[in-house]
């Protein structure tokens, strides 16, 4: 059924599909997106900016992208909101030149840290995992706003996190949103459920700080668990949530008292962006169709 729904989406007039992604997505604009975060952080959620966009075909579009990222670093910080930047580095040249990639991302890094905010390194399918944690311990010998994110369905990643424990990182957890072969990745989702826990208790035993990225309310569950077990205070974790996504739940958590951020996607490129990762994953499509008849 979520193929079904995910292969006939191309079909659908394109203002329909804008009508329904726009829970999900903040517009096309840095405008409309700053405005999101606005109203947000008006009620005490903070914001992570994520422009849409992946694999790009050459350099100069790498360092487009690395110009409207710090535009937008300039805007949050004259517009004083609480809000990160979420990059991709396949956005920024990763597939193409390894070393200008580092270079774009050593600048926007530098100017976060100018202006006091903090980059958030997405993590994207399993052919960028390797270059993407090289390239984030390359920017942490001379950082330590930045931050990376790994996700609990690959079988590599207990590894991974035991190889940088001593940089003590900043991770976004997260289950992952990309298909992967079963020779590297979970898929019954019970083990990755399993691995996101024994995951996130090794990270906050360990005294990194975690933004716990789930919708899943048996994963808040037990990172409440974990939380008021370890006695972990509020400056060593958050959780963070999809723009539009279990609204209920992200007030149910921010009411208790729970920091809260919310990863707002946006661009001119929304609509390619949404159909491919549709196809790719159709059990997002499920989701969405889900959530439309909530
Ligand atoms: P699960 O998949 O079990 O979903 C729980 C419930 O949440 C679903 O039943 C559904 O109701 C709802 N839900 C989840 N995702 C939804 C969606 N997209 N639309 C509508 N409803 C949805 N992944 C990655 O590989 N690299 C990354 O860098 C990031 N970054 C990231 C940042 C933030 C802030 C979040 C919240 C998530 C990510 N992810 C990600 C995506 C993450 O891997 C993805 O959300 C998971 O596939 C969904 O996992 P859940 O923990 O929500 O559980």
């Amino acid at each position: 059924m979520d193929r079904v729904i995910a292969r006939t989406l191309p079909l659908v007039p394109k203002p329909i599909v804008r009508k329904f992604s726009s829970r999900y997505i903040a517009g096309e604009t840095p405008d409309e997106a700053l405005a999101t975060v606005a109203s947000l952080n008006a009620r005490g959620i903070r914001a992570t900016l994520d422009i849409l966009g992946e694999h790009i075909r050459n350099l100069d579009q790498a360092n487009q992208t690395a110009a409207e990222y710090l535009h937008l670093l300039d805007e949050i910080a004259r517009r004083k909101l609480d809000s990160t930047i979420s990059i991709k580095l396949s956005h920024l040249g990763l597939k193409i030149d390894l070393l200008a990639c580092l270079k774009i991302a050593d600048g926007l890094v530098r100017r976060a840290k100018e202006l006091n905010n903090f980059v958030r390194i997405d993590m994207e399918d399993s052919s960028c995992t390797t270059d993407t944690l090289q390239i984030y311990r390359d920017l942490r010998r001379d950082h330590s706003n930045v931050g990376v994110v790994i996700q609990a369905y690959l079988r590599r990643t207990v590894d991974d996190v035991a190889a940088l424990e001593e940089l003590t990182p900043n991770y976004r957890l997260c289950k992952g949103v990309y298909v992967e072969p079963a020779e590297i990745s979970y898929r019954d989702m019970r083990v990755i459920n399993r691995n996101y826990v024994y995951i996130l208790e090794k990270l906050l035993r360990s005294g990194s700080y975690v933004g716990i990225a789930t919708h899943d309310e048996l994963m808040v569950w037990e990172a409440l668990r974990i939380i008021r077990e370890l006695k972990i205070p509020p400056t060593a974790y958050e959780f963070q949530m999809l723009l539009g996504v279990e609204e209920q739940l992200r007030d149910v958590i921010h009411k208790a008292g729970h920091n809260v951020r919310i990863y707002i996607p946006f661009g001119r490129d929304w609509y390619a962006y949404s159909v491919r990762r549709l196809r790719e994953n159709p059990r997002l499509a499920g989701y969405v169709f889900k959530a439309m008849f909530k």
